[in-house]
């Protein structure tokens, strides 16, 4: 396993890498977890090399006290993707990648980054297009590997490939849950015991709704959502929508030609944590 921190050191081995080979991406921001290496197992499976980025990216932060506080592991990240037989590591300094200009580009989305988790967190989907376009162009792989754990990341990053024609191609991975149905997440290691004993209620909202959605209209099956965080005392509900998977558009009322998913924020404490699932 080979780990770089520079550019120009990273880029000087992937140049004698055999063409006819296939490189898969893997971004993260470190912090592994059973739900990251999911992905690079998917990723080892289907390419010939992997890369793995671990870099916290300062510009997708809307509160600096939540780049702050994130959590560097880099030694045990290491460790685990050696276990899985990881070949590149890249790991640059904030320097490295934006060259002491810590800023966004701004990207047209259509519209994908004004809901939901954009909504709730400004210039948030400006600071990952930034990132994540400037890692294409720096390791130049075939496929990259995002989570649905967030969805609106991966729409936004297939737009983004689409527009400005990126040679890659997106892989989705499927959520990665704990028994209990928790979505996989750094931040369930900051729960109290009293919020991740009830955090397993998200998901079985999720799959409630999937239940409830071929029969109810959309507002019943909102409304239920709300019900069941208005009982709990360790959760509160932010936002849930249930939108058109491709567009992101809400819908108040269902057209059976469309694709529908389910999106929840909750927070726990000042934890926030979110969740998807598919509905037809
Ligand atoms: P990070 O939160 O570290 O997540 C890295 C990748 O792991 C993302 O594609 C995310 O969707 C996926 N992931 C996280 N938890 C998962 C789970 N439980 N199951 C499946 N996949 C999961 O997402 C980012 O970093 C950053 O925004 C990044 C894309 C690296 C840009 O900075």
């Amino acid at each position: 396993m080979k780990v770089f921190k520079t550019v120009s050191s990273l880029q000087k081995y992937l140049a004698k890498i055999d063409k006819n080979k296939t490189l898969g991406f893997v971004p993260t921001m470190g912090a592994l977890h059973d739900g990251h290496i999911s992905i690079v197992k998917k990723a080892k499976k289907e390419n010939s090399f992997v890369i793995v980025s671990i870099f916290v990216n300062p510009t997708q932060f809307d509160k600096q006290e939540d780049l702050k506080k994130y959590p560097n592991k880099l030694k045990h990240d290491l460790e685990l993707l050696k276990v899985e037989n990881c070949d590149i590591i890249f790991t640059p300094e904030t320097n490295e990648i934006y060259t002491n200009n810590i800023k966004s580009d701004s990207f047209d989305f259509n519209g994908l980054d004004k809901v939901m988790e954009g909504a709730f967190r400004k210039g948030h989907f400006d600071g990952v297009g930034t990132i994540v376009k400037k890692l294409f162009e720096i390791i130049k792989p075939n496929t990259a590997y995002f989570g649905e754990k967030d969805f609106q990341q991966l729409q936004i990053i297939k737009k983004m490939v689409a527009t400005y024609n990126l040679p890659v191609q997106i892989i989705p991975c499927v959520i990665y849950r704990e028994k209990d149905g928790l979505a996989m997440s750094s931040r369930n290691a900051h729960l109290t015991d009293n919020q991740r004993k009830s955090a397993p209620l998200i998901y079985q909202t999720l799959l409630k709704c999937k239940e409830l959605f071929p029969e109810k209209e959309i507002n019943i099956v909102k409304k239920f959502v709300k019900n069941e965080f208005e009982n709990n005392k360790f959760l509160e509900l932010e936002y849930f929508e249930i939108a058109d998977t491709e567009t992101l558009i809400h819908y108040s009322s269902k057209n059976k030609n469309k694709k529908y998913r389910a999106f929840i924020a909750v927070f726990a404490g000042t934890v926030r944590l979110i969740d998807n699932i598919a509905l037809n």
